[in-house]
């Protein structure tokens, strides 16, 4: 059902699929996700369409190689493979509305799950500036985004190795931070969207509500059934308990319980962390 059509690594840890899911093609609306689960009693890891085929019946996802299942993906899974379920669209789309001058930023891979959502708000007569910022070996989509908005800019970090992760993450922070001041300290927007790592929405936030400019973040909390049902993605936005995958995945940052937010996304990073070295052995 789940066939694999196409499956290419585009970019340093960032494997693209082409996957027959007619159902999800049909239906599937920006800002939606799916829930993949790619091997029997595998994590269900939710992923976004980025671009899809109604008529044939395909949609394309992004993995960041960054734990188990993602490596499992990219070490075994091949074209003619089938993905064992692709549960959705889940999620509410984001609101196709007029918004003026947008800023739609990606951190990471973040930046595919903007694509469908810059796109439309540009079709329907927005005019959206994305902005990727990334280690160099992982700039992905660009031509993609070229022909889909109004203005893509790309801020690509050196890696050095010389430095641990963590070390280099944070020059990925500083360049997003000091690019998205200098851009709105230099032009107008309306409106600012983001998608990537909790702390660098939280980091980005912080400076946008500097210039009091509306901003939404897609928020990114451990996800299970993608129903409602588990309460793993709950969040606290406006003092009130949401659940990301059925009241979001899109909240006013200005309301968003940040701090909350980023413990508990990182709860399970060292059993992840485990899970990926056993994994390797
Ligand atoms: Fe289970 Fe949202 S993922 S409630």
């Amino acid at each position: 059902m789940y066939k694999i059509l196409e499956k290419k690594e585009v970019a340093m840890r960032n494997v693209w699929y082409k996957v027959h899911a007619p159902h999800v093609a049909r239906k599937v609306q920006p800002g939606q996700f799916v829930i993949v689960r790619a091997f029997k009693n595998g994590e269900r890891i939710p992923l976004t369409p980025i671009m899809w085929d109604r008529e044939e019946g395909w949609i394309t996802l992004m993995t960041f190689i960054r734990g188990k299942t993602t490596m499992r993906m990219a070490n075994e899974l091949k074209v003619g493979d089938e993905l064992l379920n692709v549960a959705g669209p889940l999620g509410n789309p984001a609101e196709m509305k007029k918004l003026g001058r947008v800023l739609a930023i990606g951190a990471y891979t973040g930046i595919v799950e903007v694509y469908p959502i810059a796109r439309a708000w540009q079709e329907i007569g927005n005019d959206v500036t994305t902005l990727h910022v990334t280690f160099e070996p992982m700039v992905v989509m660009k031509e993609d985004f070229e022909k889909a908005v109004g203005r893509h800019i790309v801020e690509p970090v050196p890696m050095d190795m010389t430095k641990d992760m963590r070390e280099n993450m944070k020059n990925v922070t500083k360049r997003l931070t000091e690019k998205v001041r200098e851009l709105l300290e230099t032009e107008h927007f309306d409106f600012v969207f983001m998608v990537g790592p909790t702390g660098d929405q939280k980091a980005v936030f912080q400076v946008v509500k500097e210039f009091g400019i509306p901003m939404e973040a897609d928020l990114h909390p451990i996800m299970v059934d993608g129903t409602g049902m588990c309460g793993s993605c709950r969040v606290t936005v406006g003092g009130e308990v949401k659940f990301a995958c059925i009241d979001g995945p899109g909240f006013d940052a200005y309301k968003v319980a940040w701090d909350e937010l980023i413990a508990r996304t990182g709860y399970y990073t060292d059993m992840e962390m485990l899970a990926m070295q056993e994994y390797m052995k």
